[in-house]
């Protein structure tokens, strides 16, 4: 079968490297991809928001099954036009899509289905969120609802910042603001929990540790995430149970009442308090680079989840996973999250020698007459799948050393919570 990867990240470049293990599988295109799929797949450039275009590509390239990596083209509705066009494809409806496309959408589903969140008002003018913020203890939460690439949340210390934030978002910082949200700041530590559902059923899909700053503890500017390890040092049976019953299962209810389900991954985005759940956000999607780190960690064939999971029959398959762990550190453009330079070669990346659990997954690169070049902010991940994250973590910083590449900058400390030294 011919298969469509939708997206030009780090995880779309994992997604492809393990869909092509398999092989039902003929040939992978990437639209558009990047430096690291191009090796693997047919990289198309495409305009993402072109979907009659995309039909025609897939049709005239027979591709049988597409499947969609990042957030955009599933809030704009990829999935429902493919579907209505009877292409086969793995990722939620646009209604579904609303658990990341509007927070305001999925706090309102919470409300209604007792899923425990922080608490939370929602506010249309400067002028009530101000007022607002005469009752409220601080820190605080802002946030602008839709999408913001990340960059939509304040973390509020006085009045004064969150006055600031407010008017920012009216002021359309992240386009056309009509509402935002005030919440209650959650004290604890937060885990990345995956599960994947063809509507019909569902089955947990791993855990991760994002490490969203751009510093090392945690300091510094939100990123889209710096690195990753999986699984989180909190997984555990009595807290996944209270996950599944309390905020996955209501959620896949709320969907069902609103006469559609959930198709594809969902990534809950969880603040664990005194061992307790709460949701802080939904993505629709895997996350990256906690798909980096995730993949390697699974035993079943990709594609054929993905495969059951468009023909409604993940319930007839047994997701196996390695006793290993996985770490992943996100080589940077210096100078990333703000601006940083682009087009300068990786020059040695072609001589550094991956063993069998060593992965690099390139994430904002190209590729022009055989040389890689970097062509964004997050440009390659590392990953090492290992008994134990300290060896993980270890190798992956020496392959960094390997390539030597003087415009890059990495987080050296990705699992400081748990790695001791
Ligand atoms: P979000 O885009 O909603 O995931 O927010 C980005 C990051 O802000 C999260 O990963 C958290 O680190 C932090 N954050 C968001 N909401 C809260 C909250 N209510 N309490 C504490 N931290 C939060
Ligand atoms: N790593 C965070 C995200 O994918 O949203």
């Amino acid at each position: 079968m011919n298969v469509g990867i939708i997206g030009s990240g780090g995880r779309e470049h994992a997604l492809c490297a393990f869909l092509k293990k398999s092989d039902k599988i003929n040939k992978i295109y990437c639209f558009p991809g990047n430096g690291g799929t191009s090796s693997l797949a047919d990289n198309i450039k495409i305009d993402l928001s072109d979907f009659e275009k995309l039909k025609e590509l897939i049709f005239k390239l027979q591709i049988e099954l597409i499947v969609i990596g990042p957030e955009k083209p599933l809030v704009d509705g990829m999935v429902n036009f493919l579907e209505k066009n009877k292409i086969k494809v793995f990722g939620p409806s646009k209604i579904a899509s609303q658990l990341e496309g509007s927070k305001i959408f999925t706090k309102n589903l919470c409300k209604k289905y007792k899923i425990p969140t922080a608490n939370f008002g929602v506010f249309n003018s400067i002028e009530k969120s101000i007022i607002f913020l005469n009752e409220c203890k601080f820190p605080l939460v802002v946030k602008a609802d839709g999408l913001a690439a990340g960059k939509g949340v304040y973390i509020c210390e006085t009045y004064q910042e969150s006055k600031n934030a407010i008017e920012e978002i009216f002021n359309g910082k992240f386009g056309d603001a009509k509402e935002i949200l005030i919440e209650e700041f959650l004290k604890g530590e937060e885990m990345s929990f995956f599960i994947i559902s063809d509507g019909v059923s569902y089955k947990k899909f791993g855990t991760a540790q994002d490490h969203k700053r751009v510093l090392e503890g945690d300091q510094g500017k939100n990123t889209g995430g710096m690195g990753a390890y999986s699984p989180s040092r909190l997984e555990d049976k009595e807290l996944e149970k209270k996950i599944l019953k309390k905020i996955i299962e209501p959620t896949l209810q709320g969907l069902k009442d609103l006469k559609t389900n959930f198709n594809g991954f969902l990534y809950a985005g969880l603040m664990i308090v005194d061992n307790e759940p709460l949701l802080i956000e939904y993505n629709v999607r895997m996350g990256d680079p906690e798909c980096q780190t995730i993949l390697p960690r699974l035993k079943t064939d990709l594609f054929e989840i993905i495969d059951a999971c468009v023909n409604k029959k993940l319930e007839s398959i047994k997701l196996e996973w390695f006793e290993e762990k996985s770490l992943c550190i996100v080589l940077c453009s210096k100078g990333y999250p703000d601006k940083y330079d682009k087009n300068l070669e990786l020059k040695n990346i072609k001589n550094i020698k991956l063993e069998e659990n060593d992965y690099i997954f390139h994430a904002g690169t190209e590729i022009d007459n055989s040389k890689v070049y970097s062509n964004g902010g997050r440009v390659l991940n590392f990953v090492v799948k290992s008994k134990n994250l300290k060896d993980a973590r270890e190798h992956a910083i020496d392959l960094i050393n390997e390539l030597n590449w003087e415009n890059g900058f990495f987080r050296k400390d990705i699992g400081y919570k748990i790695i001791k030294a």
